[in-house]
């Protein structure tokens, strides 16, 4: 590997800022991750591309990357559940499929649609809450609005019991940050291994129609059922990959629709849909800043530089949404008029979202509820106060706080009859 590898911002403060500087460095840069491993984040649209659907680049540490092979990773590594968690993200092949195939059936966009009217109940059911909101408080809508739909959703398909419910989302809030010290991490992966272990429990014992019974009770023929590690992991991947990804871009949309007026404007008078503030926000933003991670199986050369066998690989979605060499100088910008919004918001090839129907649905009708409830929604506070979430792996912010209701105006005292 080369020399002087970026550091990664273990805070995230401004993950577009560091995707331009690692851009800058080259298509294809090598980047140091806490723990002090070294790793080639490609920024380039064309060479990510290639990249997600080349077999080289595998997902499996067990069998592709030296160091973890060769116990040099320690059990309390910042980042070690993304690399021990079993299921269809860490494999690849034959493997990969069978443990995809296991869910993919009730994500399709066809399966999703049933869930509208779930969705539909959920979302009036929360913008009830936020109405009741004292006027002139701010409103979190990620806390209040977006995690809970997106977390929601996820757990309802899966039947997770209510008490369960804190316990399996708690993993993977934990899992994205980065800034977590080794006993944190150690501490979270304990937690959630504990958690779904619990739920596969309950499911053992009361199987409902559910997908957490799915996947317990499958038999596909000729494949091997899933392992405890396997479905626990799958578990763990579901309700982590449902909920940040959707709670992250649908606040975005509303922060880049709210500081651009003009923008809005063209979407509350039909002259664009929902649709184009959707693909918009996932192009320029992207859920995913920097995704862990890929393993070199042979020596590869991409973007003028060689990627040695068990090299990592993270893919800088975020910045890869903002590819100058595909979306021009404006590349930065919002704007839901754009022609050609081209990303890979949503992952491409083998590894693609499998979330994609789900949480496009989930924008079509969420986005749209929470204007037209709120028709004088607005920031309750500068971007530039905004905090990012505190992780180089997600492009989020902590909280984004709105004013749901115009300002007060001040009772106009009634003249006695
Ligand atoms: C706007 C929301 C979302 C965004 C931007 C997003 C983004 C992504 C990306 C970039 C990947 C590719 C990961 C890779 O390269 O390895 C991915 C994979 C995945 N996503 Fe999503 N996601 C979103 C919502 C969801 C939802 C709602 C679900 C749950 C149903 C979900 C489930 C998954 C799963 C299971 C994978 C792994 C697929 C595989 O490895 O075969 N995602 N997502």
């Amino acid at each position: 590997m080369g020399k002087c590898p970026i550091v990664l911002d273990r805070t995230g403060q401004d993950v577009h800022a560091e995707g331009e500087r690692i851009r800058a460095q080259g298509p294809v840069t090598l980047v140091e991750v806490p723990g002090g491993f070294h790793a080639w984040s490609i920024t380039n649209y064309e060479i990510a591309k290639s990249v997600l659907v080349d077999p080289r680049f595998a997902k499996n540490a067990r069998e592709h990357w030296p160091a973890f092979i060769n116990g040099e990773v320690p059990p309390d590594w910042e980042l070690i559940t993304w690399v021990v968690m079993d299921n269809m993200n860490t494999h690849d092949g034959a493997d990969h499929d069978r443990l995809r195939k296991l869910v993919s059936h009730a994500f399709t966009t066809r399966q999703v649609e049933k869930a509208r009217p779930m969705i539909e109940k959920i979302v009036a059911r929360l913008l009830d809450d936020i109405a009741a909101t004292p006027a002139g408080e701010p409103v979190d809508v990620k806390s209040r609005y977006f995690y809970p739909l997106a977390a929601t959703v996820i757990c309802d398909l899966f039947g997770v019991p209510e008490s369960a419910r804190a316990g399996v989302l708690q993993g993977s809030v934990v899992n994205s940050k980065t800034t977590n010290s080794a006993e944190q991490a150690e501490a979270n992966l304990h937690q959630w291994q504990s958690a779904m272990t619990d739920l596969v429990e309950t499911k053992r014992r009361e199987p409902g129609d559910d997908l957490t019974t799915t996947l317990i009770s499958a038999r596909e023929e000729g494949d091997t059922p899933l392992t405890d590690e396997e479905t626990v992991g799958t578990l763990h991947l579901m309700f982590g990959a449902g909920t940040e990804t959707v709670s992250n871009v649908l606040a975005h949309a509303v922060l880049d629709l709210l500081t651009h007026p003009d923008q809005l404007e063209l979407v509350r008078t039909g002259r664009y849909g929902w649709d184009a503030v959707f693909q918009e926000t996932v192009r320029k933003e992207g859920a995913v800043a920097q995704l862990p991670f890929r393993y070199a199986t042979e020596d590869v050369e991409i973007g003028g530089v060689t990627v040695a066998k068990g090299d990592l690989v993270l893919i800088g979605y975020s910045a890869i949404g903002r590819d100058p060499e595909l979306h021009g100088e404006t590349a930065g910008e919002f704007d839901i008029t754009r022609a050609d919004k081209t990303n890979l918001g949503f992952g491409y090839g083998p590894h693609r979202c499998l979330g994609m129907p789900l949480a496009t649905l989930q924008a079509a009708i969420a986005l749209p509820a929470l204007f037209e409830r709120f028709p004088d929604l607005r920031m309750a506070v500068d971007v530039g106060e905004l905090e990012p979430q505190g992780t180089f792996i997600m492009n989020g912010h902590r909280e984004v706080p709105v004013l749901v209701s115009a300002a007060p105006v001040a009772a106009v005292p009634v003249p006695a009859a």
